[in-house]
């Protein structure tokens, strides 16, 4: 089996149904007309590859069902709505996954609708009670790797750079994943909600801060990205908890190309 995953990107517009042509689909289709709505909408799907073809499911398909079976339901919620911030969000992704699943012969697994480039939702065919929401957020901090233990050549030679006196610094981003539960009306809860936590639990610690000097914590645990992974995740997830919010999993970046996940193994 094999889980194939394609996004399709597209703006709703007030006039979605009167566009000129389809010309390129990379950036968005429809695309954007004057003050639109900018989504991009992931679909995975399970399944087994045909052997001749080594097709499981062809893109096209996938496509052709969020267009012709999502975006009108899309623009008929938005559309003339005046107060957008009172639709029930889990009830929506709901919605979206169910319409995807006949013309998709039922092999849709997962769905994300990215809201924003850092804020999205996702909900799952196994348990559509509730819905994953990922929010990311970003500090900026200076860190040293050192281990006093060690010797300075010890020190050098597994940290190299990093092992700069003086420290160093990153920006930071990170993503919290959280699971929403749906109420009896189909909402979730705000993103508002968890910013606060965030700001007040993470950002007010952490950001423009020396990890070693000012952050407790780090006096004596080094602040790799493993480490900074696994206290922003001990730090939230009591305080989420009495919050009613359900922490699943924190990813941290240290620069684009090194991400840590903790707890491994949650919420692929
Ligand atoms: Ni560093």
């Amino acid at each position: 089996m094999v889980e194939l995953t394609r996004c399709i990107r597209f703006c709703l517009n007030a006039q979605s149904g009167q566009d000129s042509g389809k010309y390129n689909t990379f950036s968005a289709w429809p695309a954007m007309q004057g003050l639109g709505r900018y989504y991009e909408l992931s679909v995975t799907c399970q399944g087994e590859p045909d052997p001749q073809t080594g097709y499981f499911l062809n893109i096209k398909e996938i496509d052709t069902a969020v267009r012709e079976h999502v975006l009108p339901y899309l623009l008929t919620r938005i559309g003339d709505q005046t107060n957008t911030s009172a639709i029930a969000m889990g009830h929506l992704m709901q919605e979206i996954i169910t319409r995807l699943q006949l013309p998709l012969d039922q092999s849709v697994i997962r769905v994300q609708l990215a809201l924003t480039p850092f804020y999205k939702l996702q909900i799952r065919s196994s348990n559509m009670s509730e819905v994953v929401l990922r929010q990311q957020y970003d500090f900026a901090a200076a860190h040293r790797l050192h281990v006093a233990k060690l010797s300075d050549e010890q020190n050098q030679q597994i940290f190299g750079k990093c092992n700069n006196p003086s420290g160093h610094g990153h920006n930071y981003q990170f993503e919290v994943a959280v699971r929403c539960p749906l109420d009896a009306k189909g909402h979730i809860n705000t993103v508002a909600v968890i910013d606060e936590v965030v700001d007040r639990v993470i950002l007010v610690p952490l950001d423009h801060k020396h990890l070693n000097e000012d952050v407790p914590v780090f006096k004596n645990l080094n602040p790799s990205v493993e480490n900074i992974a696994k206290v922003i995740y001990d730090w939230l997830v009591g305080p989420m908890k009495e919050m009613n919010l359900n922490l699943q999993v924190v990813s941290v970046w240290e620069t684009n190309k090194t991400r840590c996940t903790y707890p491994a193994g949650v919420l692929s």
